[in-house]
């Protein structure tokens, strides 16, 4: 269920609201727009703060109830010494976990001044604490089931004001619980075809072309890598395209590619038993597409975008691809597979060529490419490559301003020569040092003549642990790196 999110003015102590959140600042004063609520809780708030039990602290919280009219209970959450937006929408975030832990049903959310970039955050940051994924569970029976976080409501110093950051938080949010879904949603369910059903219920919202192709096409359109991966398996791959047009007609478009793995066995190379069923989650990339054009068709950005997504699953079968086969892909460049679990490239290899057909101005793709993504930087932080420093540098910005951490990597040509094959153009997999910028470089062969930015997501789109403000499992990255990258090309 989604949440309802509003702005309302005026003093927080008169609200009837059974959770007001409260975010504060590291070492902070009581607030004078609050002294009525602290009076209202007999100086128990202001007192918490004199004598030290909440310091406002990173992640810190302190919960406590109020006799009377007015807010029922008081949370207040610490940012710490973060900057503002980053700090409001964490303590957001942990603020909507607490609520529907608690089963409150609503709460009400209050930061000094609470506008603009700010009151964004708030939105997204207590959808994104909020976020469940219930709906392969039964459910408790009604009179026992906990109420979930229905309304949020931001308290904000002109309501008026407050409208168009709203509206962007609301489009942000619904766009990442898009995300999350899908990439939560397990590999016999999130089907390729439920991926194109995905794209096709965005398109009927927002009037967005959308198409499907399928294994017939893709033959016809000679993509040889992409259908290698999917020679495997029964269910039809699909190359997903959406088109959102919101810039002025024949303007160059944006493109938003995504590696849509619905899952990776790894194929003949297969992968170790442990932690396979993870590799549901290798579809992340198209989750963000689908979720970053849902946002953007709320946001009406005035631009053109051009969504794709390639879609399929790498499984073993008697006709899957072999190690060593030799394939050609749509842009005529022949590839030797010497390691099938090196798959999420040789899907977007044909994808990346096919959104060659839209002259994009720019091309931004996201992936759970690599494992060496993970070891180089960890589970915090996007690898980020390109064929255009200017392009890199505006989607490093996008990935900042959206609070998703990212990082550049070389493609230094040096490392060309660990893509060479003695029998095609290229190989699929550049040995063991590397791994993250070979993927990349590879990519590179077929995004020649655009302006491309490469996203490996493999250790952001998704936790195998709780990350203190939401559970384990999908983030919602890359969607706000890629809302913002629009964002910043919008008229
Ligand atoms: N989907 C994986 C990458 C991955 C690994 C994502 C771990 C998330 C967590 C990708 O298809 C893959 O298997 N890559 C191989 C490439 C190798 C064979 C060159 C890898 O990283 O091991
Ligand atoms: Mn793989
Ligand atoms: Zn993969």
């Amino acid at each position: 269920m989604s949440i309802a999110f509003e702005v309302r003015a005026g003093d927080a102590a008169r609200m009837a609201t059974p959770l007001l959140a409260v975010l504060l600042p590291a070492e902070p004063a009581w607030p004078r727009a609050l002294a009525a609520l602290d009076s209202r809780y007999g100086g128990a708030l202001s007192r918490a703060l004199a004598r030290k039990d909440f310091q406002g602290g990173k992640d810190e919280t302190l919960l406590l109830f109020a006799p009377g009219a007015g807010p029922e209970r008081v949370l207040l959450v610490g940012m710490g010494t973060a900057e503002r937006v980053a700090g409001v929408t964490r303590a957001a975030a942990l603020a909507g976990r607490r609520a529907t832990a608690m089963g409150v049903g609503a709460m009400h959310v209050w930061a000094a001044d609470l506008t603009g970039a700010a009151l964004e955050g708030a939105v997204v940051g207590a959808s994104l604490g909020s976020w469940e994924f219930k709906e392969l569970q039964a459910q408790p029976p009604v009179g026992k089931r906990r109420k979930a976080l229905a309304r949020v409501t931001c308290v904000v110093p002109s309501a008026a004001g407050a409208k168009a950051a709203l509206a962007a938080g609301i489009a942000v949010a619904e766009g990442q619980r898009i995300a999350r879904r899908l990439a939560m949603l397990p590999g016999n369910i999130c089907t390729p075809e439920y991926l194109a059903r995905a794209a096709r219920d965005i398109g009927r919202r927002h009037r967005l072309g959308v198409k499907a192709y399928g294994r017939r096409e893709m033959t016809r359109m000679k993509m040889g890598s992409f259908l290698a991966v999917a020679q495997g398996t029964t269910q039809d791959p699909k190359l997903i395209v959406l088109e959102y047009r919101g810039g002025r007609r024949g303007e160059a478009p944006v493109a938003l590619v995504g590696k849509g793995l619905c899952f990776d066995t790894g194929g003949v190379s297969i992968k170790p038993a442990p932690g396979m069923e993870l590799m549901k989650f290798d579809m992340s990339g198209a989750a963000g597409v689908l979720g970053a054009m849902e946002a953007i068709a709320r946001l009406k950005l005035k631009v053109n975008v051009v969504g794709l997504v390639g879609a399929t699953t790498n499984v073993v079968d008697g006709d899957a691809v072999r190690p060593g086969d030799v394939v050609r892909a749509s842009n005529g460049k022949t590839i030797e597979i010497q390691n099938t679990d090196a798959e999420g490239r040789l899907v977007l290899a044909d994808v990346l060529v096919h959104a060659k057909r839209f002259k994009p101005q720019a091309v931004v793709d996201a992936a759970t490419l690599t494992g060496a993504v993970v070891i180089a930087l960890g589970n915090v932080t996007t690898g980020v490559m390109g064929n255009d420093q200017s392009v890199v540098d505006e989607v490093l910005a996008a990935a900042g301003r959206g609070g998703e951490r990212a990082w550049q990597l070389p493609l230094f040509e040096e490392y060309k020569d660990l893509l060479k094959s003695d029998c095609a153009d290229l190989r699929n997999i550049g040995g063991r040092s590397a791994g993250t910028i070979t993927a990349g470089l590879f990519l590179a062969e077929f995004a020649e003549g655009m302006p491309w930015v490469h996203l490996d997501v493999a250790g952001t789109a998704y936790s195998e642990t709780d990350l203190g403000i939401i559970p384990k499992g999908p983030t919602g990255t890359p969607v706000r790196t890629f809302v913002e990258f629009v964002r910043g090309r919008a008229r």
